[in-house]
């Protein structure tokens, strides 16, 4: 399912971007008065679908200038979140079957929201139950660790991003061409990430006997830190979290020790000094770091354990080449220690309970 990624990439996108640079999903069924009209957008989902709204929340604030909230669905529907006809909220799932995700679509629709998905299966439930769609479209996922799914569900809030903004008028459109050229090079960047394998092969044989992983990120490089954290921990075992670069001196610093691998993915221009003076402040502490870094970049090997060269793109959209290498990372590493990786203990594909 790694592997399949670059062609399932070219499916979520076909139809969707036009000859002419632009985006075209008709099939969202929003009017531009609609999109005009939100005041506040809600992304809310489980597990790896949450973290995909991490990425697009990122990106719609970016683009659109709305206040987007992130929502563990668990949560949302407990916390008497402020809902009107006004708000947009988004519901990110493969299966579309999930409890808490289903529910908090319910709440929405209740209090005269308008609810949108983002969704892999055609028919489920939430497919069937909210005003507005994206279909996926990466086909049947079988392993309980979510991959392709998690990719076209960036792919496609980034799509909808671009979408929403141009009906909403908040970029022009020549944006609107200079980010579909952008996507268009999803497929392609995503069969050159995969190159990498060999390399992450190697290093997981490092990792996988350490019992503890830190990912850490600014921006965009967090919110896939914390998918990467996740995939590693559900897979192979070993104990990864992820936190914002920012936050290790915290608390979370108490724990790195010499014993500690620290895994950065280091894209964003913007807050690469920052992150590089955090990586620092773990060498000091004797942890093992290994950087995803973008290529062009200048070389962080000699602060760092490993470098793994990752394919260059506009920083907004470096998520989706450098989540397959740390896919790929959780994998090799599982592989190493023998275990049963599309179906690891204790876990479900679909939580359809709360
Ligand atoms: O079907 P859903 O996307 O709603 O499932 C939500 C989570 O259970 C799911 O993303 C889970 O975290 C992944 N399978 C983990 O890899």
């Amino acid at each position: 399912e790694i592997h399949e990624q670059p062609s399932i990439i070219k499916d979520a996108l076909r139809g969707r971007l036009t000859s002419e640079d632009t985006v075209n999903l008709e099939e969202m069924n929003l009017t531009p008065e609609q999109v005009r009209k939100f005041n506040r957008i809600y992304i809310v989902a489980c597990g790896t679908a949450y973290y995909a709204g991490c990425v697009g929340k990122y990106f719609f604030e970016k683009v659109l200038g709305v206040p987007v909230e992130v929502d563990l669905a668990s949560e949302f529907r407990y916390r008497g979140p402020i809902l009107d006809d006004k708000s947009l909220v988004i519901a990110i799932s493969q299966s579309g079957e999930t409890a808490d995700t289903l529910a908090a679509i319910r709440l929405a629709k209740q209090c005269g929201s308008t609810t949108a998905a983002v969704v892999n299966v055609v028919g489920s439930s939430l497919y069937r139950e909210c005003d507005s769609l994206f279909h996926t479209k990466a086909g049947p996922e079988i392993c309980v660790a979510s991959t392709k799914a998690y990719i076209t569900q960036v792919i496609g809030l980034y799509v909808m991003g671009v979408y929403l903004a141009r009906a909403r008028g908040t970029i022009t459109a020549e944006q609107e061409k200079q980010f579909v050229r952008e996507i268009r090079k999803f497929p392609e960047m995503a069969e050159k990430a995969l190159e990498t394998e060999a390399q992450i092969k190697e290093i997981a044989k490092d990792l996988a006997p350490k019992e503890h992983a830190f990912f850490l990120g600014r921006g965009l490089d967090y919110a896939v830190g914390l998918e990467g954290a996740l995939k590693l921990k559900e897979i192979s075992y070993i104990h990864a979290e992820a936190y914002a670069a920012g936050e290790m001196k915290h608390g979370p610093l108490a724990l790195i020790t010499k014993d500690t691998w620290v895994i950065v993915p280091v894209t964003q221009e913007h807050v690469r000094e920052k992150t590089i003076s955090n990586i620092k402040e773990m060498q000091a502490r004797g942890a093992t770091i290994l950087a995803f870094q973008k290529e062009g970049d200048p070389s962080l090997a000699d602060v760092v354990d490993y470098v793994v060269w990752v394919p260059k793109m506009d920083d907004l959209f470096m998520t989706v080449p450098t989540m397959i290498p740390l896919q790929l990372l959780a994998y090799w590493t599982s592989e190493t220690l023998g275990r049963e990786i599309d179906q690891p203990r204790n876990l479900a594909k679909s939580v359809t309970v709360e």
